[in-house]
């Protein structure tokens, strides 16, 4: 399917979706961001596609959300309009695993999608921030909740008060990107991490995705139940019986997604 302002290559059970605007550092228009919703609803209902990868280009991830669009708007435009709302639920609900693979700018928007993704492998040369203060609003899509979730109260603080960057280095540090590489290995490093995303059972790495997203949201005692409960529910999988007699025979397991 073409797209405007994406790239989407399906290869080796990987949909990888490369965000196209570079003349404005790929900011988030509605255009881009109804694109986005649309891939990944064409990735989730896509059997072939086991992983998902989110990039941008070597410049910028995302410079934010786009401004131009987004100055004349009123609050009652904002509001009525729920501005992003619903492409943001659509990225919310897709249940296969989504790697970023940031390089440059991920700022505001940028990095608050970067962050909605399951995990963000990072280039040395990428820069995460939260600017938004410069221009009078607070993050829109999950700035304030998330990169406090991510890299604790102090920094995230530091990030929306100040609208500092972050190089890779310190994103590293603060447990906000779980890898960094040099630039030009980014997508070989990302891709290499969605195809073993990819080898695995779909069943299991989408219970994975929901156990750790569950952390998120409750407290510990009920996170570990939901946890408990999930490890109980995959003895009912034939990817469990696949798997640990994969192992007790000395061989590679062939799952099945059963
Ligand atoms: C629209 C943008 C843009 C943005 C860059 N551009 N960021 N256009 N929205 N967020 C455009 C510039 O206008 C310029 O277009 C071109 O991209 C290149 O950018 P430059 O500024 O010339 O590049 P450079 O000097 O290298 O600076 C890069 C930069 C800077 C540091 C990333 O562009 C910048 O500060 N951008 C804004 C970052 C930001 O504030 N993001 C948060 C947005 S608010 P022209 O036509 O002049 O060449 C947000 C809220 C989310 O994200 C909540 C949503 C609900």
């Amino acid at each position: 399917m073409g797209y405007e302002t994406l790239n989407v290559d399906v290869s080796n059970h990987v949909a990888l979706i490369k965000l196209d605007r570079p003349d404005a550092l790929n900011a988030l228009n509605s255009a881009l961001l109804g694109e986005l919703a649309k891939a990944l609803r064409a990735a989730q209902h896509n059997e072939k596609v086991r992983c998902i990868v989110i990039t941008g280009s070597e410049k910028a991830f995302a410079a934010g959300a786009d401004i131009s669009e987004m100055a004349e708007k009123s609050f009652i435009d904002v509001f009525m309009g729920d501005l992003f709302g619903p492409e943001v639920d659509a990225i919310l609900k897709v249940r296969k695993p989504i790697i970023a693979a940031v390089a440059g700018y991920a700022l505001g928007g940028g990095c608050e999608l970067a962050m909605m993704c399951d995990f963000i492998i990072a280039a040395d040369t990428a820069k995460f921030g939260q600017p938004e203060i410069n221009l009078g609003v607070v993050a829109g899509i999950g700035g304030t909740q998330r990169l406090t979730r991510a890299v604790g109260k102090a920094k995230s603080m530091d990030m929306h008060l100040t609208g500092r960057f972050m190089d890779a280095a310190e994103a590293e540090r603060s447990g906000l990107v779980s890898r960094v590489v040099p630039a030009k290995k980014l997508m070989d490093e990302a891709l290499s991490a969605a195809g073993k995303i990819a080898e695995k059972s779909m069943v299991t790495a989408v219970a994975v995705k929901e156990a750790v997203n569950r952390s998120q949201e409750v407290g510990l005692t009920e996170g570990l139940l939901f946890e408990r409960r999930m490890f109980n529910a995959l003895f009912a999988t034939e990817d469990q019986t696949e798997g640990m007699k994969a192992f007790v025979e000395k061989r590679e397991p062939q799952f099945r997604d059963k």
